[in-house]
């Protein structure tokens, strides 16, 4: 029996550990590690979206002052041919170009890389090069409505374990004995992640065959197996570091073309090389949020109860590997439905590969399906809330009908109705002013989900003899609070304050955990760490026993038995014994310290069992200007219910920072592309849309009590990513409430808006 443990330090809005060092300048990102001997490299992109390189005269280029090598796929060492393509070590791996060979798939791939001694020096040589490169060109797909006749079903399962399409009961007959049907076409964009901090490698090797990189990644350990696999070394060769990441959402997830290259030119060079990917380089070569086109079909009966689900989606993917965006397998899961059908189709262009973005699959899909749930409510004369409540999915109908580990979404809908002043809402769209008259007023909801993800991880704890504790895991911290709360659940597990409690990370020789992605970092470490600051307690605990080792029965009769807070142990029924501390009992042990590990993995009982997934309902007001076609977001309110918050400041912090990313999604984002050069035509900052202070008002989050042990000991669910989930439908259903207008193709940007007018004039 494990009892509950007392949560001094969980919870607590601590301020992040590593905020004073990033606002000093003091934490050192990837790309500011400057080892003796550096050298700088720069790749030079491909102009072409498809064809070879027939040649490259880079005799002048290698000339240069300060010019050390220019890499070509005429000069590169072959690297190990590997099982799955180009060097590809696992199924899972991103296909990339590391000179290799001769094909050039986009516009900005790499297909050179010059080493000089300057990072000016290489840039320039860079740009030289570029007209020296001739090429053999063929004819590229460049858009995907023009290619649409090519779309395949890629081979399942996506999104983990699920099947490709879906297709439940009879959707045609739903549809025909609906009462009221929607039959839309929906679609998102291309958008790029936009991580402040550029992707950036440093790499230095020691002999041939002892390898260091400095890369900003969102996955220290699968980074060293997938530099391991591409190197043809064993994985404890390789060390990879990543202390500090100014953000990933997604891009840094997978190992890309750049990590390798800077190796295989350290290599060549003999150096540690630098390789730093410009805001040019980012958005061809580091995944992006693949364009979608979705078709949906609904139909409910005039009372509101759903008939038919319908949602397909065929989106780009690049013509030398696949990826999928699983954005309709919530539709699988969200509302009850005795008929629902959903697909996924890829076609071929010739962009990168696409990848996951923070939400990916849910906050593209819930676009159509949340604004088609409103469409619905429009046509039936229903309110939408009062829409999904008649629509509530009691168990999981995608998922065997399995019931939910929790699910408190029907309290999100009422208590975000209720913060927000739902019912102040007028049914008619454009039916609402602001005060002055001017602009028109619109409140739209959506729901939010995300589902649970965990993974196995390790962590491990040391007591030192001054009390201290530092606990060690090779995981990430994103800008998120991994730090914080690591130490939070450290040191209630331990029973010491918070202060005494040191979390380390970003260092493959620290313990293996999973990449921070799909949210899972602290369900997933966190349960790791926390396991590891519960066996250093039971150990020194034990020495009450005069134990060395504490064996399981002992673990837990001290479990059952004794209460450790604020670094000292008490017999648990016994308040007036004399409390030992924890030092005391190191001591006794005569060591200066105590290590000890922990694990976690996730458990199959519960996976099969349940379904886990976290919930939420978004609440906005919409304030459209209808002589600009301007949308501004005036008031937000969010409610979650997505487990235990570690931390309630850095959890809020996540929240708001996910709706901030919707909101930019719904109203900015958009990555456009010169359908006939196949180039990116907005790669930077500038002309590449995010919101920024003035478009975000504040935004009010609120989380239900939720503590899940079913998924994990520490009860968190994970909240990376669900905050932009809904964010788009619950926008673009208040853009149509204040104005009539549907937009169903993101962003929603003025000239959509004043477009429909226009056309209706
Ligand atoms: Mo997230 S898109 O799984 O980093």
């Amino acid at each position: 029996m494990t009892s509950p443990a007392p949560a001094a330090a969980i919870g607590q809005p601590l301020d992040r550990r590593d905020g004073r060092l990033k606002v000093t300048g003091r934490a050192r990102y990837s790309a500011e590690m400057n080892l003796r001997g550096l050298a700088h490299g720069v790749i030079v992109p491909a102009a072409i979206p498809k064809g070879r390189v027939e040649s490259i005269d880079a005799a002048e280029i290698e000339r240069m002052p300060g010019v050390i090598a220019v890499l070509t796929p005429f000069n590169v060492p072959k690297l190990p041919d590997l099982p799955g393509g180009v060097n590809q070590t696992r199924p899972t791996d991103k296909k990339i170009s590391i000179l290799q060979n001769t094909e050039v798939h986009y516009v900005g791939q790499p297909v050179a890389l010059v080493v000089a001694e300057t990072f000016e020096q290489a840039v320039d040589a860079s740009a030289r090069l570029g007209p020296r490169v001739r090429y053999a060109t063929e004819t590229p797909a460049l858009d995907l409505a023009a290619a649409m006749g090519t779309a395949y079903a890629p081979k399942g399962p996506i999104s983990r374990d699920r099947p490709v399409d879906s297709n439940e009961g009879n959707v045609e007959a739903g549809l025909a004995a609906a009462a009221q049907t929607v039959r839309e076409a929906y679609g998102t964009p291309m958008e790029t992640h936009c991580a402040m901090e550029p992707h950036a490698t440093v790499a230095v090797w020691e002999g041939t065959d002892r390898l260091t990189v400095f890369d900003a990644t969102q996955g220290i350990h699968s980074t060293r197996k997938r530099m391991a696999g591409i190197f043809g070394l064993p994985p404890e060769n390789v060390r990879v570091l990543c202390p500090f990441l100014g953000g990933g959402f997604g891009s840094k997830g997978p190992v890309w073309s750049h990590t390798p290259l800077a190796a295989v030119a350290a290599r060549q060079v003999g150096r540690p090389v630098k390789l730093v990917l410009g805001r040019r380089e980012n958005f061809p070569n580091t995944g992006f949020r693949p364009e979608t086109v979705m078709p949906v079909a609904f139909g409910a009966t005039a009372e509101g109860k759903l008939t038919a689900v319908r949602h397909d989606v065929t989106m780009q993917t690049s013509d030398f590997d696949e990826f999928v965006e699983p954005a309709a397998v919530a539709t699988r899961m969200l509302y009850d439905c005795p008929n629902i059908a959903t697909s996924h189709r890829l076609v071929r262009t010739n962009y990168g590969t696409p990848n996951y973005m923070r939400a990916p699959g849910e906050a593209s899909g819930l676009f159509p399906l949340e604004c088609a749930m409103d469409e619905l409510a429009y046509k039936l004369k229903l309110d939408p809330l009062e829409l999904r409540r008649r629509n509530y999915a009691e168990t999981d109908l995608s998922d065997k009908g399995r019931p939910w580990s929790s699910k408190n979404l029907r309290e999100c809908y009422r208590v975000g109705a209720e913060k927000f002043g739902w019912d102040r809402r007028r049914p008619e769209p454009r039916s609402m002013r602001t005060p002055d008259g001017r602009l028109l007023v619109g409140y739209g909801m959506a729901t939010a989900t995300y589902p649970v993800r965990r993974s196995a991880s390790k962590a491990r704890a040391r007591m030192l003899r001054d009390g201290n504790v530092v606990v060690q895991a090779g995981t990430q911290d994103l800008g998120t609070g991994t730090y914080t709360v690591m130490a939070q659940i450290a040191a209630d597990a331990l029973g010491v304050p918070a202060d005494r409690v040191r979390f380390e990370l970003g260092d493959t020789d620290f313990p293996e955990t999973p990449v921070s992605g799909g949210s899972q970092t602290c369900a997933s470490t966190g349960s790791a760490v926390q396991a590891a600051c519960r066996n250093l307690r039971s150990q020194l605990v034990g020495m009450l026993f005069d134990a060395k080792e504490v064996p399981p029965s002992l673990a837990e009769y001290i479990e059952n038995n004794y209460v450790v807070s604020g670094g000292e142990v008490r017999p648990r029924f016994d308040p007036d014994a004399k409390a030992v501390s924890l030092t005391d009992l190191l001591a006794r042990s005569g060591q200066d310290f105590l290590e000890v590990a922990g694990e976690w993995k996730p458990g199959p009982p519960e996976q099969e069992t349940h379904s886990m997934h976290s919930f939420g309902a978004q609440f906005c007001e919409v304030h459209v200007d209808p002589d600009l076609g301007t949308a501004r977001v005036a008031r937000w309110v969010g409610v979650f219910s997505a487990g235990r918050m570690l931390n309630a400041k850095t959890a809020r912090s996540q929240l708001i920072g996910g709706i901030v990313f919707g909101i930019g999604m719904t109203l900015h984002e958009e990555t456009v592309a010169d359908r006939r050069l196949g180039r990116l035509v907005n790669a930077n900052l500038s002309d590449y849309h995010v919101p920024v202070n003035a478009d975000v008002p504040d935004l009010d989050v609120t989380f239900l009590e939720e503590n899940d042990t079913l998924i994990n000991p520490v009860g968190v669910k994970g909240i990376g990513e669900i905050g932009v989930t809904g964010v788009p439908g619950a926008l673009g259903n208040a853009i149509f409430h204040a104005t009539g207008i549907r937009v169903r193709h993101l962003p929603i940007t003025p000239d959509k808006l004043l477009g429909a007018y226009a056309a209706a004039a």
